[in-house]
């Protein structure tokens, strides 16, 4: 307010007459020399407020804005109010290396002590995971279903090798005609637990649900998804489609299936609460919105901590393998004292689920070291 009206003052502030200019003695800093260099000035800092400006306004990429149409999935599922009976529901999620093997089990355990009404099942490569790790997810109750490795579109080089596998999470809408058929699925990361009961998703009328993702740059708060929870009715002829669309689609391929499946359902998926992708970030972004959505966190992720990962992620990894549970107790101190100790309330709840899992469960996991 105060800036407004200081320069409504100034705008009416009387402008000096040619007889006061002319009587005034000509000031230093009048010479002709002087009035080129300020132009100069001018000038440059001109073009460079308006570059920064274009720079601004040019919009970041966003799927919505660079729509294709190549989506046929209609938003909702024809007669999806039927109720599904829980052998036709299945929480999904997937292992593609055996140092994820514990983890994904303790997400097996803590889906089943919060009585999540579905089967569980865990899509792997066989290729690269051992039988001693689908003993461990097995001692939970996951069931293992070797899948096809789906390559990401075009220059495998182009994305990330640590994301090379993502794509293979696809797989989860070939279930209506696999593993005995499902007709609804929710899929999650490996890098998730389960803290309430989410049974409400498997009621979904819409085919395609996932959660608004978040940066912890300035990117922040955004309307694209997070791939890491997706609430999917299963449909072998929607793979297929995506699996041709993905070879001419034009989205950035850095950001792997989860630039796809923004672009794929950029229109048309069902925006969920973030209680269903409690990602680590929205503490780091807005811890005061953190606190009210915790009490009601079905899923937590796991992004920017992994208390299950002895590893400086920083650092190149070890050949993956399965962990031992004396490295997953040094992973939950890295974890607790990470960012200065800010998640250890969250590395807290999977430590909880862990040793529960391991106390029920625990004489058949170690079993499986030897086997
Ligand atoms: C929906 O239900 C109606 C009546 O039960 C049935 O005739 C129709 O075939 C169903 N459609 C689909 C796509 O299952
Ligand atoms: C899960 O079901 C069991 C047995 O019915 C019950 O004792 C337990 O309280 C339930 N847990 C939750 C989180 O609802």
């Amino acid at each position: 307010m105060t800036s407004y009206f200081s320069l409504q003052r100034l705008t009416y502030e009387r402008l000096p007459t040619h007889a006061e200019r002319s009587t005034r003695p000509p000031s230093r800093q009048c010479t002709p020399k002087n009035f080129i260099l300020a132009g100069l000035v001018l000038i440059v800092s001109g073009a460079l407020i308006s570059w920064s400006v274009s720079r601004l306004r040019r919009a970041p990429y966003n799927p919505l804005d660079n729509y294709q149409n190549i989506n046929i999935v209609p938003v909702t599922t024809p007669n999806a109010t039927h109720p599904i009976p829980p052998a036709r529901r299945a929480l999904v999620s997937s292992l593609y290396s055996d140092d994820y093997a514990l983890a994904v089990s303790v997400l097996g355990h803590s889906a089943r002590t919060a009585n999540v009404s579905a089967r569980l099942i865990l899509p792997y490569l066989p290729n690269q995971v051992s039988e001693q790790a689908l003993c461990v997810v097995r001692a939970v109750g996951w069931e293992p279903w070797a899948v096809p490795l789906i390559l990401p579109p075009g220059n495998v080089g182009e994305v990330y090798t640590r994301f090379r596998d993502q794509y293979t999470k696809l797989n989860v809408w070939a279930l209506d005609k696999q593993m005995g058929g499902i007709d609804r699925a929710v899929y999650v990361d490996a890098d998730t637990l389960v803290r309430r009961n989410f049974d409400e998703l498997f009621e979904s009328p819409f085919s395609f649900g996932a959660v608004p993702d978040i940066y912890g740059d300035w990117r922040g708060f955004t309307i694209k998804i997070n791939a890491g929870v997706l609430a999917v009715h299963p449909s072998s002829a929607v793979l297929e489609d995506m699996l041709e669309k993905m070879q001419v689609a034009e989205y950035p391929h850095g950001e792997a299936e989860q630039a796809f499946l923004n672009l794929y359902f950029a229109g048309t998926a069902l925006r969920l609460p973030y209680i269903y992708n409690g990602n680590l970030a929205i503490k780091s972004r807005n811890p005061v919105l953190w606190q009210r959505l915790a009490e009601e966190m079905r899923i937590v992720h796991y992004t920017t901590v992994k208390p299950f990962f002895p590893y400086d992620i920083t650092k190149p990894f070890p050949k993956p393998r399965l962990l031992t549970p004396e490295e997953i107790e040094k992973a939950l101190e890295m974890g607790e004292r990470e960012h200065d100790g800010f998640f250890s309330e969250e590395v807290g709840w999977w430590r909880t689920s862990y040793h529960s899992m391991m106390s029920e469960a625990g004489h058949v996991i170690r079993g499986c070291y030897g086997s």
